[in-house]
């Protein structure tokens, strides 16, 4: 076997490493990205579907097989609905607030799934000439409070590999396999909450049932009714988070999102995938350490409900792409010492919307009455002041990018 030299070694063909090895590229910096999984795994599994506002300008800018502005589309708000046991109108009539993006931030956000931002990456940085690798299973991380650290593992075709590179990046997901390597075993794991509910979530044949999404918090629990296009919706509703995707039949599913949804008669249509998404937050403890760092959710998780994961995992690589420069175009250690505190302050404010949306939205199984009450008093909140509109609207569409220094 024969040691390969790059500069920066990725782990993991994400929306982070991919995006990254593409700053990188344009500032004149060789990149090795691997993954685990084979194209066809990348590219198929459903993820996913709000690019905020920054996000899709950045993904817009990277080529022409860039499609988040042609094939996706633009959504300009999103519906709250609730409704309200509180006594302040008659009982069990439901309440729609539209939350205005465009009139409150002059943002958007753009409904356009990962998998296919994943499938328009893939062909532009392989267009590039980018080094890009599939099925490679990285198992050791090894040097990096050297300044040559390595990785080593084995091919799609099982032959051992070893890189040696300037700086090795996990954008290898929650499961990453560069974190310890980064965290160390004293500080392993992170900063963590898991929730007692999940998402039960379909994918069906049938026409849009409203032109926005609906966030709905009924009597009944809470509903996402989301799209995909023209002729495939993405739904959600609370469950248990043992709960069995296989367990219901299409008609309780449809019984249940018909419920959660008062006052919108929802569009039916065969379902053809049902998943169950467990909720959790997480924040590793180190984000970088030595030539070792961590971008997306390799570096935290975050639950679904405010659509802020592949939002989080570019906001990280903005910052370590400037970060990498630094180091490996001025031989400064600036920006690297610089992203740890800078990615945090991204990553917390997405980590505290997540929470609180979800929240907002979501009664846990040992909610009390007051609980509810309470509930219903903060959307009131939040949808009776243009502040508590713009809030939730300005963390929604993204804000704005900040450079490390
Ligand atoms: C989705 O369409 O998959 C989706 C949309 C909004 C969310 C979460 C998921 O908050």
């Amino acid at each position: 076997m024969t040691t390969e030299h790059t500069r920066v070694a990725i782990v993991g063909a994400g929306p982070a490493g991919l995006v990254l090895s593409h700053l990188l590229a344009q500032a004149g910096i060789e990149s090795i990205v691997l993954d685990q999984r084979s194209r066809e795994q990348i590219e198929g599994t459903i993820r996913a579907g709000i690019v905020e506002h920054g996000a899709a300008e950045l993904l817009a800018s990277i080529g022409d097989t860039s499609r988040v502005h042609t094939v996706g589309h633009r959504h300009d708000g999103i519906e709250l609905h609730f409704s309200s046991g509180d006594g302040a109108s008659p009982a069990g009539e439901p309440e729609a607030h539209r939350i205005d993006f465009a009139a409150l931030t002059g943002r958007s956000v753009w409904l356009y799934p990962q998998h296919e931002v994943l499938i328009d990456l893939i062909a532009a940085r392989l267009a590039a000439g980018q080094d890009l690798r599939f099925g490679c299973t990285v198992t050791a991380v090894a040097g990096v409070e050297s300044d040559r650290p390595r990785i080593a593992g084995t091919t799609a075709e099982g032959e051992a590999f070893e890189i040696e590179a300037e700086f090795v990046v996990g954008a290898d997901g929650s499961r990453s396999v560069v974190r310890p390597a980064v965290t160390g075993p004293s500080r392993e794991g992170g900063y963590f909450r898991e929730y007692p509910f999940a998402w039960f979530g379909i994918l069906c044949e049938a026409p849009p049932s409203a032109p926005e999404l609906i966030y709905s918090n009924s009597d009944h629990g809470f509903a996402l009714i989301s799209q995909r296009s023209e002729t495939v919706q993405r739904m959600y509703f609370q469950c248990s988070p043992d709960a069995d995707p296989n367990s219901l039949s299409d008609a309780q599913i449809w019984e249940t999102l018909q419920a959660r949804t008062p006052g919108t008669e929802l569009k039916e249509g065969p379902i053809f995938q049902r998943d169950v998404l467990r909720f959790r937050s997480f924040v590793s403890h180190e984000l970088r350490h030595g030539r070792a760092a961590l971008v997306g959710d390799a570096a935290h998780t975050v639950p679904p409900t405010g659509a802020k994961g592949m939002n989080l995992a570019i906001g990280d690589v903005i910052l370590l792409d400037q970060a990498l420069q630094e180091l490996l175009l001025r031989g400064s250690e600036r920006g690297l010492d610089a992203y740890a505190a800078a990615a945090a302050k991204r990553i917390w404010k997405s980590q505290h919307f997540s929470w609180w949306m979800t929240s907002m939205l979501h009664l846990a199984p040992e909610a009390s009455e007051f609980d509810r009450l309470r509930q219903l008093g903060e959307l009131r909140t939040v949808v009776e002041s243009e502040a508590g509109q713009r809030f939730l609207a300005e963390a929604y569409t993204g804000w704005p990018y900040q450079t490390a220094l």
